[in-house]
């Protein structure tokens, strides 16, 4: 088996295994990465989300072999400490989760929508979520905290003004 070379969260990992082997088992049952999540395992509903060198994809149909030199990004990679990134602040404040069972994966794409596109429309917000399927119908309190990041009410000096609970991101 090759030995392939790639960083998870920014931590240099190698790992030996099939180039086929799909990431989110790689990453699971190899490296101990649970931050990524299985869900319908064909890349149908969004669960497995990750960041792969700056695009959302589907680890439970991606190719640890097409990682080789790369950068992976899962949920756990996005705060800064103990400061949660814009999108993860989104999140709490909006009470976005219900089950939580899709939330890992509708962050990261979310995450990867605002860093290509930081003024996404309805249409743009859209097309880049359509693959991350929610049974619970939290589509609307998503859209809702992806506008609030996108509107700059988590950046520095933005509307958002801590509370009790509340970290904001402090780049
Ligand atoms: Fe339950 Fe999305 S929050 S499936």
């Amino acid at each position: 088996m090759p030995t392939i070379n790639f960083t998870v969260d920014g931590k240099p990992v190698s790992v030996n295994a099939d180039n086929n082997e799909e990431l989110l088992w790689v990453l699971r049952d190899r490296l101990g990465v649970n931050s990524v999540k299985y869900g319908c395992g064909v890349g149908l509903d969004g669960v497995c989300t990750a960041i792969v060198n700056g695009q959302a994809v589907r680890t439970c149909i991606t190719p640890v072999g097409s990682v080789a030199g790369g950068h992976v990004t899962t949920v756990a990679g996005l705060s800064d400490g103990e400061h949660l990134h814009p999108v993860q602040q989104a999140w709490v404040d909006n009470d976005v989760a219900q089950c939580g069972y899709c939330q890992a994966g509708q962050i990261m794409s979310a995450v990867a929508l605002l860093n290509k596109n930081p003024h996404p429309n309805d249409d743009d917000i859209d097309k880049a979520m359509a693959g991350n399927l929610c049974r619970c119908g939290t589509y609307f309190r998503i859209r809702t905290a992806i506008k609030q990041v996108a509107a700059g009410k988590y950046a520095p000096g933005g509307e958002a003004k801590p509370t009790a609970n509340t970290v904001y991101y402090a780049k």
